[in-house]
């Protein structure tokens, strides 16, 4: 099936590596001319060569400056993927309030300062798609990283709000959802049991796999998606039990 994603330009946050990089790799795969996104310009420059990227933007999106940065060198872009974050590990009791406010810079401010660059012009231009990646500790926290898990919450609200200030004007926002996702810094936690809970209480029995993350970015980007806007597309084996 041909997604109709060529002739769009596509900027993934933190594509540099993890599901980024493979949404990055999907989005080209399908015709889009991609934008890589990282801090570190030598991993970030060889995703992407890679990948056939058509070029790549570095900056540090916690700073109004290093969100100006990647805007100004993403260029035009139709599709906008808010990818980057970090996970962080703390207890109730580690996480002191300059991590709170830490998480909620990298995790969603980032996502916002490029939201206020890159929309309007969408919104002018009357094409646009902007995907969160959110994922399921948003709406069944677990007591670990309290701090994490309310920002991937803040990232499904906005999203949807984001929908509801788009209405009519030709730009979708959405959310995918990823259950536990195999990527390079999980695999030394692979045997613990946090992650064999994980592996052994969704459906399908495993962690996911970035591609699989990639695959439902790269629908609700194409014209196939067209009436989706304010959903969340849950990518997660079946770890959240709910029927809405
Ligand atoms: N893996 C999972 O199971 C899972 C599940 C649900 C949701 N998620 C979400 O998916 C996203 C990607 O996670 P991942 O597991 O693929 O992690 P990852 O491999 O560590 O990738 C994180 C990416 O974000 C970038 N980044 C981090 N902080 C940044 C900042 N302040 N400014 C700009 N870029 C920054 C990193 O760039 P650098 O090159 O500079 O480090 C990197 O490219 C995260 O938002 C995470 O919350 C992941």
């Amino acid at each position: 099936m041909d997604l109709g994603l060529s002739g769009r330009r596509a900027l993934v946050t933190g594509s540099s590596s993890g599901l980024g990089e493979a949404i990055a790799r999907t989005l080209a795969a399908e015709g889009a001319a991609v934008v890589v996104h990282g801090r570190d310009e030598r991993r970030t420059a060889a995703v992407a060569g890679a990948i056939g990227a058509a070029g790549y933007a570095v900056g540090d999106l916690t700073s109004d400056a290093g969100a100006e940065r990647v805007a100004g060198a993403a260029g035009r872009v139709d599709i906008l993927v808010n990818n980057a974050g970090r996970y962080e590990s703390r207890t109730w009791s580690e996480a002191e309030p300059e991590q709170w406010v830490e998480a909620y810079e990298t995790n969603v401010v980032s996502a916002v300062r490029l939201i206020r660059r890159l929309v309007p012009p969408m919104r002018e231009r009357g094409w646009g798609r902007v995907v969160q990646i959110g994922g399921g500790l948003a709406s069944q926290p677990t007591a670990a990283a309290p701090q994490y898990n309310a920002t991937l919450a803040a990232r499904h609200n906005l999203a949807v709000s984001l929908a509801r200030e788009l209405k009519g004007s030709g730009v979708t926002s959405n959310v995918v959802s990823p259950g536990a996702v195999l990527v390079d810094w999980m695999r030394p936690y692979v045997d613990t049991p946090e992650i064999q809970a994980i592996v052994h209480g969704n459906d399908v029995g495993r962690l996911g796999r970035p591609e699989e993350i990639a695959a439902a970015v790269a629908y609700l980007c194409g014209p196939a998606a067209d009436y989706i806007s304010g959903a969340t597309l849950r990518v997660d084996g079946g770890t959240i039990i709910s029927a809405f």
